[in-house]
């Protein structure tokens, strides 16, 4: 699906600053077809209080989304609500608000209770990168449970409305998309070191949010394999000006200074997943071009996606057969 490109096109985005950059955004988004009308369509995006979940709810409002807004605090999950609504004003109803940590593993299945009719698009967006050590209630790091296993238990939640939204399509699977991070680049899937976190000692928040990048990758690509029913995709935005990278990385923000996308060109391409209206082959997505997820040869051993699977499902609470029952993929 990546659209052929010209030599200083093939330069610049192996530069890889030019091309997760605005500049970047800018030149891959020439010839973008805008969204087209989503009036029958609803959306679940998680993490949509601020950053590219408000940004991706902006969008896909102002093309007629009917959206399920899932935040951690309610304070500003309305704030976000009354935002969206002011801004597609008739052209979208009002969407509605579900508050949920996804770290809270059973707080997820209320949530998934209180979200209404099918499902069309699920954007797992909600991320964070720690600056320390922090664990949840199974002593794994909070990165495992927000960006792993929160997601997974909460597509499972919603594993009904989410065929019932491939039904309603008819043109199209429901679709599940994974939110990751072009950081994910720099790690190799280690089952073993999502399951024992960093000491807090000399803590690497980076690398953290690396391994459970790459793993929403290898898990989105595993469930689509399974999971006839509905269509599960993972993508990077690039580098976006949000609040969470301003407070996570003040250097990085420092080093790109007017250099970084804003956090609507950033969750163009999540954006353009939930909404797409025809059938898409499972890939990792940037600037809407399906990408080569292995680029820094940080390819897994054979056998860590289906031990990843094992693992997320039992950390989960999720029956490793829930979503079908097909043989493990080989990483692609
Ligand atoms: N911005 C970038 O350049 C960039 C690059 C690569 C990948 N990404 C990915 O894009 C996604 C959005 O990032 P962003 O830059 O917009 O970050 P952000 O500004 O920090 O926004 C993150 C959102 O996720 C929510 N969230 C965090 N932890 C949560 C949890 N445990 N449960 C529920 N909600 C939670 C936050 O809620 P609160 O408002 O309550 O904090 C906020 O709404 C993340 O998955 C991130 O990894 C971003």
């Amino acid at each position: 699906m990546s659209p052929p490109r010209s030599p200083l096109d093939a330069l610049l985005d192996a530069s890889v600053y030019f091309s997760f950059d605005a500049s970047g955004y800018e030149r891959h988004a020439r010839g973008f077809e805008p969204l087209g009308p989503l009036d029958d369509v609803h959306v679940v995006v998680t993490g949509a209080s601020g950053g590219l979940g408000l940004a991706t709810a902006e969008l896909l409002a102002a093309r007629g989304a009917r959206l399920t807004l899932l935040c951690r605090s309610r304070a500003r999950g309305e704030e976000a609500r009354a935002h969206v609504a002011a801004l597609a004003g008739a052209r979208a109803p009002r969407p509605a608000l579900v508050c949920a940590d996804l770290g809270d593993l059973p707080a997820l299945d209320d949530a998934a209770a209180e979200v209404r009719g099918p499902v069309h698009a699920l954007v797992h967006n909600a991320g964070l990168l720690p600056r320390a050590l922090a664990l949840d209630a199974q002593g794994l790091d909070v990165t495992v449970g927000a960006h792993v296993l929160g997601p997974l238990r909460l597509t499972a939640r919603l594993r009904g409305a989410l065929e019932a939204g491939s039904a309603a399509l008819g043109a199209r699977r429901a679709r599940v998309v994974w939110v990751s991070s072009g950081g994910m680049y720099t790690a190799r899937l280690s089952v073993d070191a999502l399951a024992a976190p960093q000491p807090a000692a000399g803590y690497d928040g980076v690398r953290a949010y690396a391994l459970t990048k790459r793993a929403q990758v290898e898990l989105a690509a595993h469930m689509a394999a399974r999971w006839g029913g509905v269509e599960s995709q993972s993508c990077h935005p690039g580098w976006a000006r949000t609040p969470g990278v301003e407070v996570a990385l003040p250097g990085f923000t420092r080093w790109t200074a007017g250099r970084l996308r804003t956090p609507q060109q950033g969750a163009d391409t999540q954006a353009w997943l939930a909404g797409h209206p025809a059938p898409l082959p499972s890939g990792f997505w940037f600037d809407r071009a399906a990408r080569d997820p292995h680029l820094l040869g940080r390819r897994a051993p054979a056998g860590e996606r289906a031990r990843l699977w094992r693992f997320a499902c039992e950390r989960a609470g999720v029956s490793p057969e829930h979503f079908g029952d097909a043989a493990p993929t080989a990483a692609p």
